[in-house]
């Protein structure tokens, strides 16, 4: 992680004005899911390029939509062979040689397991790293005491989560029902709301207070239940890495336009552009 971060970082130079979503938030999960499944780092523009695909273009028709998801298929077909000929110890050959209940999984459950990896594991660290950098180049008190207290990164890090939540599941009704006095019907979809469980007075003091340093902090951001995400401690390291070198190159910087942070449409929300302007350097 720290090595992708410094690598990314590295490519700005001594830039002043730099885009933290898209030169350098957009770049990390990608990193960590294609190192994770095992994918050659040559492939790593081709894997970006499947990332948009899959995350940002979801206002396309469905048919369009999914004729551009031919190439990436492939690929994940082309990736699963190649890790069958020459096993390597990677999350790719693990799914391949696992068995579950004495057998082996599949060929199409493993691809369906890696490209739920990359959906699940991508634009929602990508999303959460980029609301905590834009949220501290608006509040530099917030950014000071983080740059010189760094133990408080950890429980930073949960209130990033709680307060900034990127993520927003559904559920399918399965019969007709009253839930707590909200009539729902078989076959209707119902959003999850984990961002406003996060806001919920009765649960947090100051709920809608950002305090880096709320030490009770029981959030909703990586869902309840059965399936909670499997990925939030991998999601919370990367987080956590990702800003420590961010602020540990960009000690101070703003936002050099406000009007020009652009956010993601969609269940997952976080900042797609945050021109930042870059105030100090180490
Ligand atoms: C800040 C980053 C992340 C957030 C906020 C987040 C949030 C969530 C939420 C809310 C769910 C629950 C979905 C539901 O109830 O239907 C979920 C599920 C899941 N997440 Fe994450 N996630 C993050 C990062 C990751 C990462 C890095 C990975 C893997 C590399 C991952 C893999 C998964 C998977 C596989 C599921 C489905 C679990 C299941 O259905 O049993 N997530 N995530």
């Amino acid at each position: 992680m720290r090595t992708l971060c410094a690598k990314h970082l590295d490519t700005l130079g001594d830039r002043r004005e730099i885009d933290a979503s898209a030169d350098y938030a957009q770049f990390i999960s990608p990193g960590v899911i294609a190192t994770m499944l095992g994918f050659p780092e040559k492939d790593e523009d081709l894997f970006r390029d499947f990332v948009h695909l899959v995350l940002n273009l979801v206002d396309l028709l469905p048919e369009v939509r999914g004729a551009m998801f031919l190439p990436m298929a492939e690929y994940f077909d082309a990736q699963i062979e190649d890790h069958l000929q020459n096993p390597r110890d990677d999350f790719t050959s693990y799914l391949l040689n696992v068995e579950v209940g004495g057998q082996k999984l599949a060929p199409e459950h493993v691809r369906g397991t890696m490209v739920l990896t990359l959906i699940a594991g991508i634009d929602t660290t990508w999303s959460a790293i980029g609301s905590a950098i834009w949220h501290l180049a608006q509040n530099p008190d917030d950014l000071a005491r983080l740059v010189n207290e760094p133990d408080l990164m950890p429980v930073a890090v949960e209130e990033f989560l709680r307060f900034y939540a990127p993520v927003t599941m559904a559920r399918m009704v399965k019969e007709d029902m009253d839930f707590y006095g909200c009539p729902m019907k078989k076959d209707d979809w119902v959003l999850l709301g984990f961002p406003a469980a996060n806001r919920d007075p009765e649960v947090f003091e100051d709920a809608d207070k950002f305090v880096i340093d709320r030490s009770i902090n029981r959030h909703a951001a990586f869902g309840l239940g059965i399936h909670r995400c499997v990925g939030s401690n991998l999601a919370r390291m990367e987080l956590r890495v990702a800003i420590e070198e961010f602020i540990a190159r960009y000690p101070r910087f703003e936002l050099s336009d406000p009007g020009a942070v652009t956010w993601a449409p969609g269940q997952v929300r976080g900042p797609r552009a945050i021109p930042l302007r870059v105030l100090a350097t180490n």
